[in-house]
């Protein structure tokens, strides 16, 4: 296939971007979008010109790391997966593909298209764990009955990567879905309760801290999200949110 980037470009979080072309020949159908990339570094190496700076690490759907905005959606068009895993056959011969960096307030550009992402690391801080004593005898996890039901609800939250995708899917950037994943895995579980009234409180009030948006139930994060984190989390949020100020 050949095809034709028009990617982000900008030196840093100071200075502007803008969209350059890149024109690509022979891309195989088979590459992942990253294997893509790494072969327009390639030529732009040779050509002594500077490398597309882009995020990625796992490149197997399971760090989060690779989060591009792909001809508008977070991840490109492909459902359920993340850009790692999206390939070539998504597209056409004669494509113009648009690549950009995740777009939020909260999310700031540092070069091309990699952002800043550590403020959901600063939500994780503020309550996502739990505060067990590891040291002497572990207690087997048997011992503690915990409904079907609830224990798969509490895993399927647990699969959130912590992408940012569902922020960069939402017109008003709000994290409402990544919050709600975090909030719920401990939540839906005995040993979450002790710490639930804090541990919300404090992580929603560090996502305001940061600068995300408003939910308004448009239901745009559940749709981009790679892994599946069902709106239910959302409502969850909202209810411990409500029991924790009461
Ligand atoms: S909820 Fe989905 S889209 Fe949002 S950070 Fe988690 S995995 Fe990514
Ligand atoms: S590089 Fe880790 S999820 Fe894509």
């Amino acid at each position: 296939m050949n095809l034709t980037l028009k990617i982000w470009r900008q030196k840093n979080a100071k200075t502007k971007g803008k969209m350059v072309d890149y024109p690509i020949k022979d891309v195989s159908p088979d590459m992942s979008f990253l294997e893509m990339l790494d072969v327009l570094n390639g030529q732009l190496i040779t050509n002594g010109d500077e490398p597309v700076s882009f995020d990625h690490d796992c490149r197997e759907g399971i760090c989060g790391s690779c989060s591009l905005q792909i001809n508008g959606e977070p991840h490109g068009p492909d459902r359920g997966v993340t850009t790692c895993q999206l390939h070539m056959r998504m597209f056409n011969d004669g494509d113009t593909i648009f690549i950009e960096p995740f777009r939020a307030k909260a999310f700031p550009v540092i070069k091309d298209l990699i952002v800043d992402r550590s403020a959901f690391d600063r939500i994780q801080q503020a309550g996502g764990f739990i505060s067990v004593n590891t040291s002497g005898n572990t207690i087997d996890a048997n011992t503690i009955p915990i409904n079907k039901h609830d224990a798969d609800d509490a895993f399927s939250a647990a699969t959130c990567i912590g992408c940012g995708a569902c922020v960069a899917a939402c017109k008003n950037a709000s994290a409402m879905l990544f919050v709600g994943a975090k909030v719920s895995q401990y939540a839906l579980l005995p040993q979450g309760e002790i710490e639930a009234t804090d541990r919300v409180l404090n992580m929603v009030k560090q996502m305001d801290v940061e600068g995300f948006g408003n939910c308004t139930n448009t239901g745009a994060c559940e749709i981009e999200c790679p892994k599946g984190i069902s709106l239910k989390n959302i409502a969850r949020l909202n209810v411990e949110y409500l029991k924790a100020s009461f």
